[in-house]
């Protein structure tokens, strides 16, 4: 009888790439993707480990799979706890049948076998871009797709995981790229959003993500590059140079600070000050002056006063973000920070998030309402829930409700006429209204 499987990814958009390509890798094995709702032979639990909610996650999962009759499936740990974790995980939690980590799950139909032959194997070598030889070769994949072309970190911010679970910062050879990229838009994806911890460090010799973004904007038939996450110390000219001249790369810059005080940027290890990340954005906005930005904070670092979140208050107004992910500081075992002195309060931290949540929020309304009236472009993705509507991506990343006879995957011209709370309103744009 055919297997079937489930993914479920959490975390960052690059364990939603990695849960499509293990999703791959187990359909060339001859395995079938559960129906929704019905029960899988092999659930595969693709985890985030970068805050303690996160990782905590991983096991509640792991005990909602057991079956009202008791037996529950084959389970693999995968992702940033099966890394960080290794085998202790299998002591945490007897049903965990197989851990592998995230430079390891091309071998997970290897590891399967294992598991029927009785074994409960764990795999959390990090060989740096061996997996990627040895996938499958991409399937369709949807109309906006992710392509990782970095992976893991150097940076070592005192606060987080990412460079313990994912390794160290490697990029991806352009000529495998092209490839995967080619096969991506022939089956019919319009949009791609380069993925890596640090994407914009991203090179193979003299190429940089600027010349491989230049590269892949004269592929027929894709229509849109986006890129996440940017460090803001890799910000570099020739990249900001092509937010002016490649008409495909979107007017779109998630570039996280994390903090507004020079103190905590320090404390962290950011390797940057609240003002050298202002004028990198200074030369961002000389180059694509509409760009939206987009960024992330913590909130409650070790040690951060009032002043210092005043600090990160006042960098937010100087900005004025079109959106931004903000979080509590969550102490992480294994980093530094961890162990530092002025742990604060989980009080104090909640009330610090709910202001920056409430600028934030005030901002991003602000944002869209600036867009009010314009005339842009929207690449369909989804249907709506009325009839006859129609919801798509703005090049700013706003999601956008229009009544269009459209199908996924097409551009509609459109003219913004209302800001929702967290999207846009828009009317088709007609050539007759257009020559009127
Ligand atoms: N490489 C990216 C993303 C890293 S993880 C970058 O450097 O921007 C995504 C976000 O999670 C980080 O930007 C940071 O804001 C947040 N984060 C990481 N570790 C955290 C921790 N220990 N507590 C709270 N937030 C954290
Ligand atoms: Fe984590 Fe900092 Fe690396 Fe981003 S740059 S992944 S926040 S260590
Ligand atoms: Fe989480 Fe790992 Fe991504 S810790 S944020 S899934 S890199």
């Amino acid at each position: 009888m055919t297997k079937t499987f489930q993914i479920k990814s959490f975390g960052c958009q690059m364990n939603v790439y990695d849960g499509e390509r293990m999703a791959e890798l187990l359909g060339a094995e001859g395995m079938v993707a559960a129906a929704p709702g019905a029960d899988a032979d092999v659930v595969v639990l693709n985890t985030c480990h970068i805050r303690e909610k996160a990782a905590e996650k991983a096991y509640s999962e792991v005990g909602r799979l057991r079956r009202d009759d008791g037996s529950r499936p084959v389970i693999a740990l995968a992702g940033c706890v099966a890394q960080a974790e290794g085998a202790e995980a299998k002591r945490r939690s007897k049903a965990i049948d197989l851990v592998v980590g995230p430079q390891a799950y091309h071998r997970l139909p290897q590891l399967l076998r294992e598991v029927e032959a009785g074994a409960r194997p764990v795999d959390t070598d990090l060989p740096p871009l061996d997996k990627f030889a040895a996938l499958p070769a991409r399937r369709r994949a949807g109309i906006s797709a992710f392509l990782s072309v970095q992976e893991g970190c150097d940076k070592f911010c005192t606060y987080c995981v990412v460079p313990y679970t994912r390794g160290a910062e490697v990029s991806r050879p352009l000529g495998d790229l092209l490839i995967e990229a080619e096969q991506l838009v022939a089956g019919g994806t319009r949009e791609l959003t380069l993925l890596g911890q640090n994407v914009n460090a991203w090179e193979d010799g003299s190429e940089t993500l600027a010349t491989l973004i230049r590269r892949l904007a004269t592929l027929q038939g894709l229509e849109r590059i986006r890129y996440t996450t940017s460090h803001p110390i890799n910000m570099a000219d020739d990249l900001i140079a092509a937010h002016r001249d490649v008409p495909e790369l979107m007017p779109y810059l998630h570039l996280p600070v994390q903090a507004g005080s020079d103190r905590i940027l320090k404390a962290m290890n950011r390797h940057h000050s609240a003002d050298d990340y202002l004028r990198t954005l200074d030369r961002v906005r000389a180059a694509r002056p509409d760009i939206a930005i987009s960024g992330d904070f913590i909130v409650g670092f070790p040690g951060e006063s009032d002043e210092d979140f005043e600090a990160t208050l006042s960098i937010v107004r100087t900005v004025g973000y079109a959106s931004a992910f903000t979080f509590k500081y969550s102490a992480r075992p294994g980093t530094p920070a961890a162990t530092m002195d002025g742990q604060l309060p989980e009080a104090v931290k909640d009330e610090r998030l709910q202001r920056l949540q409430a600028l934030v929020a005030e901002q991003s309304r602000a944002f869209n309402l600036s867009k009010v009236g314009a005339e842009t472009r929207i690449l369909i993705d989804r249907v709506g829930r009325k009839p006859g509507q129609m919801i798509g991506k703005s090049p700013w990343l706003q999601s956008v409700f229009v009544d269009s006879d459209a199908r996924i995957g097409e551009m509609v011209d459109v003219r913004l006429t209302a800001a929702l709370p967290n999207s846009l309103a828009g009317e088709v744009v007609t050539d007759s209204q257009e020559a009127a």
